[in-house]
């Protein structure tokens, strides 16, 4: 399976970035061949809601940046998209919402017949703290007709040193095995 791995951090070495290293990991050993777009070191506008997708000749978004260029052409052929984000203020990073509104823009290109799944890492020690994310990644997995595959929500996790002390690194490894 080609599978597009997008995360949400700026922490290049952070919690849910090493979340992501795991799961890629297992699931290259798995065979799968994996793109990784690590969406704070790119150029995302965010949607700016002008609907130029939705009218006019082209029904390009205006938008000409790495997601265009870079990640959309990946999302395309890919079999399976995975999202890895901290939890900010009980939500997903900001960068990787810009990512999945813009969306928006291919929802012709890219609906239907993918896999997705979320890795989530934060430090409060109940799972009420991923809600909004859960809930915004399952809205958008509706929206687009994807097969949810999985959260895992990597509670208590504030540091990337919190994650040594858990399971979660091997679960991310067993996921993008088995995804
Ligand atoms: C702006 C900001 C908001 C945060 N909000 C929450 C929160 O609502 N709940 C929580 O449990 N942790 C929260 N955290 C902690 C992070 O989710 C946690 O440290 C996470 O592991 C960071 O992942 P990263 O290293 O991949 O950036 C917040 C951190 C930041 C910087």
């Amino acid at each position: 399976m080609k599978i597009c791995v997008i995360t949400g951090s700026a922490r290049g070495k952070g919690t849910s970035s090493r979340l992501a290293d795991a799961f890629i990991k297992g699931a290259e050993a798995a065979g799968h061949d994996v793109f990784r777009f690590d969406a704070p070191f790119h150029r995302v506008h965010p949607c700016i809601s002008c609907n130029t997708c939705r009218k006019g000749g082209t029904k390009a978004c205006m938008f000409g940046d790495d997601m265009r260029t870079i990640l959309v052409p990946k999302l395309i052929e890919a079999d399976a998209v995975v999202f890895a984000s901290p939890i900010y203020f009980a939500g997903l990073s900001a960068q990787l919402k810009a990512v999945i509104d813009r969306f928006y823009g291919y929802v012709d290109d890219i609906k239907g017949n993918k896999k997705t799944a979320l890795l989530l890492s934060f430090g409060d020690e109940t799972l009420g703290s991923a809600e909004g994310a859960i809930l915004t990644y399952r809205h958008m997995a509706d929206y687009l007709g994807w097969e949810n595959r999985g959260v895992l929500t990597a509670i208590g996790c504030y540091t990337p040193d919190d994650l040594l002390a858990s399971d979660f690194l091997y679960r991310a490894v067993q996921m993008g095995a088995t995804i």
